[in-house]
């Protein structure tokens, strides 16, 4: 409990009323309900880090010449807290979270947050927003730890001041209407990542170098972009803000591998590992796209599936793009996807038993 003695705690005098905050947790949908309180904690050369505070979610005063706005110093996280039969809650493996967002710091060069002030953080802020975790399955309160460079400086180096900041929003689906299969468009005029870029940092840049890809892949009527390899064009990466798996007419899995230039998905990471608990084979190799129409075609390629912390598991129906079109299985959900969803979300709602020490029970 020492969450509690290190963060100063400041209620929001005006928060949201709770017959308000419960038709807002009807229907959700992804990324635009937000809680009444956020986590701040600040860093600088001098203090460390300092002012950890949980207070009312309210707006940053930043100069116009902070860091953050010219060079992008800006790194985050994505995570759930899931509400429990018993009407508790719990985070779903927020060390995970903590050990990424430290690798990320890194990479950015940026100063990291310890590992345990990141864990401290998301509980306390989700103790103070258990209400705002919605009841449905599949629904969550989505929390969002970020940091960004706050210096004033035009140089490009470093800064010396950072803010850490936790803010939740209650979460539904992230496609529209809860999509039983998406849709993907093959990138082949852009790439995410190269070697030895930040592919595998989790930076609000990747997400911006995406975008102009997606923007293609909803023109040509597709909900998410699939990158290729930057080197030989390729090979599958991952798609647009998740990560992708396969599986074959021989009941094995396989995603692509952690060679530096794709995010290490925590959802990845754990149906990997939930996958094997059921007895299937996984592999960590790459795979071609020219392979994989090949497979869909040939029937050896029986399902596609998308995976990440917003995505859950969302099956892939169909893939698009100037070289391609083809469809996976009859184009819906398939077998294996629906099963390892139903054995994640149980763990996550506590139905089923936390076996490898998943939950984080608040
Ligand atoms: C997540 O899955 O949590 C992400 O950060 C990806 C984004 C598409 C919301």
């Amino acid at each position: 409990e020492s969450d509690t003695q290190t963060f100063l705690f400041e209620k929001n005098p005006n928060p949201v009323p709770a017959s308000e905050r419960e038709a807002l947790l009807q229907n959700p949908g992804f990324g635009r309900v937000f809680t009444d309180h956020m986590v701040t904690i600040r860093y600088s050369e001098e203090r460390g880090w300092h002012d950890a505070k949980v207070g009312p979610r309210k707006g940053f005063d930043l100069d116009p010449a902070t860091v953050v706005f010219h060079y992008a110093q800006e790194i985050f996280e994505g995570m759930k807290a899931y509400r429990l039969p018993d009407g508790g809650a719990t985070l779903f493996r927020p060390d995970a979270n903590a050990r990424r967002f430290r690798n990320s710091a890194l990479r950015l060069a940026m100063t990291p947050l310890p590992e345990e002030l990141f864990v401290e953080s998301v509980r306390a802020l989700t103790r103070v927003e258990r209400d705002w975790i919605p009841a449905a399955d599949g629904a969550a309160l989505y929390l969002r730890p970020f940091m960004f460079a706050t210096e004033v400086l035009l140089g490009v180096k470093p800064s010396a001041e950072y803010v850490y900041c936790v803010i939740a929003s209650s979460v539904g689906s992230y496609f529209k209407g809860g999509s039983p299969a998406v849709t993907l468009w093959v990138s082949e005029n852009y790439t995410r990542a190269a070697p030895g870029g930040t592919g595998e940092a989790k930076c609000g840049g990747n997400y911006a170098a995406s975008l102009a890809a997606q923007a293609e892949a909803i023109e040509q009527g597709c909900e998410q972009v699939v990158f290729l390899d930057a080197v030989e064009r390729r090979y599958i990466e991952e798609l647009g803000g998740m990560n992708v798996f396969f599986v074959f007419n021989d009941g094995s899995l396989q995603t692509p591998p952690l060679t530096g230039t794709i995010l290490p998905g925590i959802t990845r990471d754990s149906l990997i590992t939930l996958a094997r608990d059921l007895g299937l084979t996984v592999r960590e190799e790459p795979y071609a796209i020219d392979q994989w129409q090949a497979d869909a075609q040939s029937g050896r390629l029986t399902e596609a599936f998308a995976c990440g912390t917003a995505a859950v598991v969302t099956p892939i129906g169909k893939v698009k793009g100037r070289k391609y079109g083809f469809t996976i299985g009859d184009g819906g959900a398939g077998p294996v996807a629906s099963r390892l969803k139903a054995a994640l979300l149980d763990i996550q709602n506590g139905r089923a038993a936390d076996r490898h020490g998943w939950l984080d029970r608040l």
